[in-house]
């Protein structure tokens, strides 16, 4: 199974790829984590992203499409993937069209999470991240057993691009650069639209009923 999960900053998209990828023993490839961590690691792709990533602006293009040609050159990715966060222009989706036909492939579905910007403020506000794990918690939402801490035992951290200034420039790419790859998938058929604003287990099951859905279809 290939998915793209698609939505706008803070909508759950990471949640809920975690979840499905142990559900389904598929790799959860988040371009947003692979960033984190080449800049955690210094590499020469985390210096050059980070600048973008503290602006809230996207990373290049071409950087975030090898990152994703190299990814899916992994074993791993055999019997399918969830993709979080990439494609985000229409120039990454023409570039992942043409890697998946070089490999025969085609994306199945594309989940679209939708929510208010009132809540995706609310929700990225209170969001603390593993920097080891990369499990996602939230203060109110989601709080982790042991406060300011992961169940794998590293203390959280609040993302730096969570900052209010920066996630309201995040909101604005979102909607000038990614929201066009909505029409893009529904003309090509490939669209689900799943109404983000339940809890975390009310949106898993959409989740779930979205793809046998289209297992049926
Ligand atoms: P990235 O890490 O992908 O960030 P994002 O798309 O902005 O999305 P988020 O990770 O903020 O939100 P999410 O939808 O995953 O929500 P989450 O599950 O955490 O990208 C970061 C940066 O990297 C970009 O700005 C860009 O610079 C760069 N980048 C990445 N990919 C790129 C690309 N393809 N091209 C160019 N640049 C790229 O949930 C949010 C919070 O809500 C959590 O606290 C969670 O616990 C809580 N929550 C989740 N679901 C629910 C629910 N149902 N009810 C209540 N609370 C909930
Ligand atoms: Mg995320």
């Amino acid at each position: 199974m290939r998915l793209v999960f698609l939505g706008p900053p803070g909508v759950g998209k990471g949640t809920q790829a975690e979840r499905l990828s142990k559900h389904y023993r598929i790799p959860h490839i988040a371009t947003g984590d692979i960033l984190r961590k080449a800049m955690a690691d210094k590499t020469p792709v985390g210096l050059e992203a980070k600048s973008f990533i503290d602006a809230g602006k996207l990373v290049p293009d071409e950087v975030i499409i090898n990152i994703i040609r190299e990814r899916l050159k992994e074993p791993d990715t055999k019997s399918g993937y969830v993709l979080d966060g990439f494609p985000r222009t229409l120039h990454q989706a023409e570039a992942l069209s043409r890697t998946l036909e070089q490999r025969h492939e085609e994306i199945d579905r594309v989940l679209y999470f939708e929510l208010g910007e009132e809540e995706l403020v609310r929700r990225i506000a209170g969001r603390r991240s593993c920097p080891s794990c990369q499990k996602i918690y939230h203060t109110t939402f989601n709080p982790p057993p042991k406060e300011g801490s992961c169940t794998c035992g590293t203390a959280l951290i609040q993302r730096k691009d969570d900052r209010p200034e920066t996630v309201k420039e995040r909101l604005a790419v979102y909607r000038n650069e990614t929201s066009p790859l909505i029409e893009y998938y529904k003309k090509q058929g490939r669209l689900s639209q799943i109404d983000a604003n339940e809890s975390v287990d009310a949106v898993a099951e959409r989740v779930q009923d979205a793809i046998l859905q289209n297992k049926s279809s």
